[in-house]
Formats: structure tokens, C-alpha cells, sequence
């Protein structure tokens, strides 16, 4: 064994499950709009080698690996703590990259392909057997999408690699959408994050099944079951715990702090203000976008405006922010319920202990 492999046996860290080997991490900034080409060359190269790097997409950030290479796709799982049953989202730089990870493209896909491809949007098709059926937690089926954004593009294609990359958090914190917080929760666990800036979207794709017909949204997200109805004709939207069985990643416990979150529908600045204050003295943080008037001193807010746009770039990092500052509860106030806030109000009651509805 070679000096360098057992000082990496030496430093595994033990958890409950499989090893996670220790790494030195580096954080480079990248230009998310021209991406330094000896800084994408490095990344590149450690796709190549089998290794680990988190990298922006407009979404989240993703911890990323070549999808065809079964160790790299177990480190993932490894890094994260993630459950071995909870399947991989596939990224690619274009459409032409699928034949190689799918056994059929049927029409629906093309045409969901043409409107929304590169972006958020994440389609389940038949798996080809060639893709190691880790990558998809032992389904028959591969979770695919085209991201937006330079870096995550050109990580792709100067690899060569379809690469497999979850949201680049511990397993069941928020996800990340600043390269610090993928520091927080990966640093000694991945060989490089490029760091190029938070995310615009700031919350996860939309999941959608296409294996069956009508197609399922398993995870709502920034393109809405309506945009998708509008190209398809038809979609199903998950009836009780339909989606729990088709989509495991909505069975385990996600997207949540360490502190206790209360989310609150129809809050009055007056029954927030309320709310925030008989835990005051005790840390608790406030995020929303009513304006609470003077409250104590020791209640942190964090305010955005009330558009499900503003939350959903922000709510993560929000939540991580609080957690930060070491408050117990965090209040959160729902945005005003519309089409757009689908995916915002899936994530917030994940992250809820509490939903308090104040109508
Ligand atoms: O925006 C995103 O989708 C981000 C960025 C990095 O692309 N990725 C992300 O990955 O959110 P992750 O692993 O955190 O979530 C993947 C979701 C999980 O809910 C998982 O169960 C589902 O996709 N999924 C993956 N493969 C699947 C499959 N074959 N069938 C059903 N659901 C699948
Ligand atoms: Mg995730």
C-alpha cells in the first residue's frame, strides 16, 4: 500500500454505515458566466479519476461523480450519509448524452426536452443496464436532467461524463445553495467545491415520471405541473403516499435545520408577532415577510418579499443562516398561497414540526 492510500485508511472515519475517506477539500471560485478553464480542466480531471466535486447548478449545488463509475457513486452516498435506497439524479450536457443512460426516449420526454431542457426539470426514464444500478438505488429507472448554468455544463462536457450529483448537503439538512454551506456540510468529504456564487432558483428540480402514463410530478419544483400539463395534455399529480412509493427520496426526513421550524399559514404581523414573542429570551428566529414592529431584541429575523420567487431563492440559506446564529425554534410565515408556490410550501412542510394555521 502506497504512503498516500494509508494515510486515507488511516483518516476513514467510521460512521454507522460505510467509510467515508477523508479528503483535503479545496474551494476555488469559478466565474459562473466564463469559467476559468484551468480551474474546470483540475475539476475535470478529478471527475475522471473517480473523485468528488461539488459544483453550482441554477437549482442547488450537487456533489458530483461520473455516473458510470460504481466506487465514485458510492463515495457519494458515503459523503452525504445518504440511505442506500434513495436514487441519483443523472446530469447531462445535452439530449444527445441519453441514449447511452436510457433504453427508450418516448415522445413526452423530447417534447418536455424541447420546452424546458437546460433546466429544472428532472425526468425518471427506463434505465439502460450499462449505468451501475447504484446510481438508481436498485430501480429500473434513471432520474435525468440538463442543468443550467456554465459550470455545471462545462464540468460535463470537458469530463465526458454523464454525472450522477445530488444536492451537496448532509443527508436530511437543507439543501445547499451557496458553496459555504456545501463547505459546512462536506469539507474532509469531497476533493474540490467550486464556489461560483448562490444559485438562482435556490430550491431543488422538478421530478417527473415518465415511465408510465399519465406521467407523475414526484417532486414539485420551479417548473410547475401546470407548465408540464400545458406541453403533455395530461399529468397525474400523486395521490397519497403514491409518490412515497415511486419516488424514495420524499420518504426520508429533509430539508430540515437543527432547530425546531413552526411554519405559519395567514399570519397577521399581530399573530406572528405574538408567536415569536412567547419564545423570546429563548432564541428564535423569524422568516417571512411581514414587518413584526418591535419585537425583543433577540429575535433574528430574516425578511424577503412575499413572491415565491424571493423564498425559494432564500429559504435554505435562511434556515442554515439561523441555525448558524443558534436559535431553538424558527417561525416561519408561509408565503400567499399560489400555483407558483407549490414546490416552496412542499419544502417548508418537510422542514416543519409545526404547521400552525392562523385563519
Ligand atoms: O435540482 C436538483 O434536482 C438538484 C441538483 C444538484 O441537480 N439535485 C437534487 O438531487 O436535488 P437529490 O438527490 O437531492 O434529489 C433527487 C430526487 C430524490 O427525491 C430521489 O428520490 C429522486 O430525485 N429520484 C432520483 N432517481 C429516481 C428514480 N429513478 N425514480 C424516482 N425518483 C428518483
Ligand atoms: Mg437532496
Amino acid at each position: 500500500m502506497n504512503g498516500k492510500l494509508a494515510a486515507i485508511r488511516r483518516n476513514a472515519l467510521v460512521h454507522a454505515g460505510p467509510v467515508v475517506e477523508m479528503h483535503k477539500t479545496e474551494l476555488i471560485s469559478v466565474d459562473p458566466n466564463d469559467p476559468q478553464a484551468a480551474v474546470m480542466e483540475q475539476a475535470a480531471t478529478l471527475i475522471e479519476e473517480g473523485r468528488l466535486v461539488a459544483f453550482p447548478t441554477e437549482t442547488v449545488y450537487g456533489v458530483g461523480a461520473d455516473a458510470m463509475k460504481a466506487g465514485a457513486i458510492e463515495a457519494i452516498f458515503a459523503a452525504k450519509g445518504r440511505p442506500a435506497d434513495n436514487p441519483l439524479i443523472v446530469h447531462v450536457a445535452g439530449p444527445d448524452m441519453l441514449a447511452s443512460l436510457v433504453t427508450d426516449i418516448p415522445a413526452a420526454a423530447d417534447k418536455l426536452i424541447d420546452r424546458f431542457w437546460p433546466g429544472p426539470l428532472t425526468l425518471v426514464l427506463k434505465r439502460n443496464p450499462n449505468v451501475p444500478e447504484a446510481v438508481s438505488a436498485g430501480l429500473p429507472t434513471i432520474a435525468v436532467r440538463m442543468p443550467q448554468g456554465r459550470i455545471a455544463l462545462e464540468l460535463i462536457r470537458r469530463s465526458g461524463a454523464a454525472i450522477a450529483a445530488p444536492s451537496a448537503n448532509l443527508s436530511g439538512r437543507p439543501s445547499p445553495t451557496r458553496a459555504s454551506d456545501v463547505w459546512t456540510d462536506l469539507n474532509g468529504k469531497v476533493d474540490l467545491i467550486l464556489d461560483g456564487g448562490p444559485t438562482l432558483v435556490g430550491i431543488e428540480s422538478t421530478v417527473l415520471d415518465l415511465t408510465e402514463w399519465p406521467p407523475m410530478v414526484l417532486r414539485p419544483g420551479w417548473i410547475s405541473g401546470a407548465e408540464i400539463e400545458a406541453v403533455l395534455g395530461e399529468i397525474r399529480r400523486p395521490q397519497g403516499g403514491e409518490e412515497l412509493r415511486r419516488s424514495p427520496g420524499t420518504r426520508h426526513r429533509h430539508y430540515s435545520p437543527k432547530a425546531r421550524v413552526l411554519l405559519v399559514k395567514k399570519g397577521t404581523p399581530e399573530g406572528l408577532c405574538e408567536l415569536c414573542s412567547r419564545f423570546a429570551g429563548n432564541d428564535v428566529g423569524f422568516i417571512g415577510y411581514a414587518k413584526l414592529g418591535p419585537v425583543d431584541q433577540s429575535i433574528k429575523q430574516i425578511t424577503f418579499v412575499n413572491d415565491a420567487a424571493a423564498y425559494s431563492k432564500s429559504i435554505y440559506s435562511a434556515l442554515r443562516d439561523l441555525d448558524e446564529a443558534g436559535v431553538s425554534v424558527i417561525v416561519v410565515q408561509a408565503p400567499e398561497e399560489s400555483a407558483a408556490t407549490d414546490a416552496i410550501m412542499d419544502r417548508l412542510s418537510r422542514a416543519a414540526s409545526e404547521i400552525i394555521d392562523m385563519a
